[in-house]
Formats: C-alpha cells, structure tokens, sequence
C-alpha cells in the first residue's frame, strides 16, 4: 500500500497544527488508516521550537477527547521533500510556505487546509484563525475548523492511497 505524508503547519506550532496533527491522527486511526498515512506538525517561526502544545489549545481539545502531544519545531525545506501536503492553517502560512518553497511543485504542495472543507470553500473564508492572543472561544473555534476540514482531508488521503496502489 502507498504512503501518504502529511505536515500541518501554523505559526507557532503550539497551537493549530498540533491540533490538526492531533485530530488527524485520532481520526486515521478510527479508519485504520494509521499505518498508511505520517502525520507531523511544524512552524514557520522559532519562538516556541521545543515546547509542548498550548495549556489553552491542549485543554479545548481534551474537551472532544483528543490528546495534543510531541513539541514544537519549525518547518525546514527539507520538509517540502518529505511530505505530500502541507497544510496550512492560514493565508500568511500559505504564503510563508511558498516563499520557502525549495522549487514550484514543492510550491504546489502547500495548501489551505480548511480547502478541504466545502463549507469553507463555499463562504471564501479558508483561514483558520490565530487563537494566541485570544479568549477561550478561539481554541474551540479551531477545533470546529480542524474537524471539519480533517474530514475533508481524509477522502483526498483515501484518494491517494488508492491511486498509489
Ligand atoms: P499557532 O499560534 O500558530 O497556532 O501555534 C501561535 C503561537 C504563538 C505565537 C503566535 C501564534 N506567537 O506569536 O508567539
């Protein structure tokens, strides 16, 4: 069976990716999908390389039962080589990405990730905002993104598994 790598990324990597890394993975492996996909997470910026999830973003996800782990780390161009997607979490990420990008079909690997939510899509709205310097809401709001566009994710995974067969 194929392989498909995927590397959600955000800013800090300790608040949304580790999320979306999180809610895919719980997800994979409710499919029995786990052996068949890599899942990581990682930041554009430095600050926070080392540290575990946010308080904040780790106790909003335990709330749905999903359990944040790993710590922060930032991306590298080498990632564009080992991963299928990245997916970013929002339009700056997007464009930080591209920047990095070590060539244009490493560009192409880098998408919005809530482009995988026809509901996102629909409304134009495909950020899933920075909860960092807000309230509480913030962190369940990125769980509701997260979830829904993760669902998306997952048929576009299935889709590439069964075309590497
Ligand atoms: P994240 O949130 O990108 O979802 O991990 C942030 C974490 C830290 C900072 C900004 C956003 N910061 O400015 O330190």
């Amino acid at each position: 069976m194929g392989r498909v790598r995927l590397l959600f990324v955000c800013l800090g990597n300790i608040c949304r990716s580790p999320t979306a890394e999180a809610v895919m993975r719980d997800l994979l492996e409710r499919e029995g999908l786990s052996g068949a996909v890599e899942v990581d997470s990682a930041g554009t910026g430095s600050w926070h390389v080392g540290h575990p999830p946010d308080e904040r973003a780790t106790a909003a996800a335990a709330r749905r039962g999903i359990a944040l782990g790993g710590a922060a780390r930032q991306v590298t161009r080498e990632d564009f080589e080992t991963a299928d997607l990245l997916l970013a979490m929002d339009a700056r990420n997007v464009a930080d990405l591209r920047a990095l990008a070590p060539s244009p079909a490493a560009a192409e690997k880098v998408r919005a990730l809530r482009s995988f939510d026809p509901d996102a899509v629909g409304t134009g709205e495909l950020d899933v905002p920075d909860p960092y310097f807000g309230g509480e809401d913030g962190f369940g709001l990125v769980l509701t993104h997260v979830q829904a566009a993760c669902l998306g994710l997952l048929a576009e995974v299935r889709a590439r598994l069964a075309a590497a067969r």
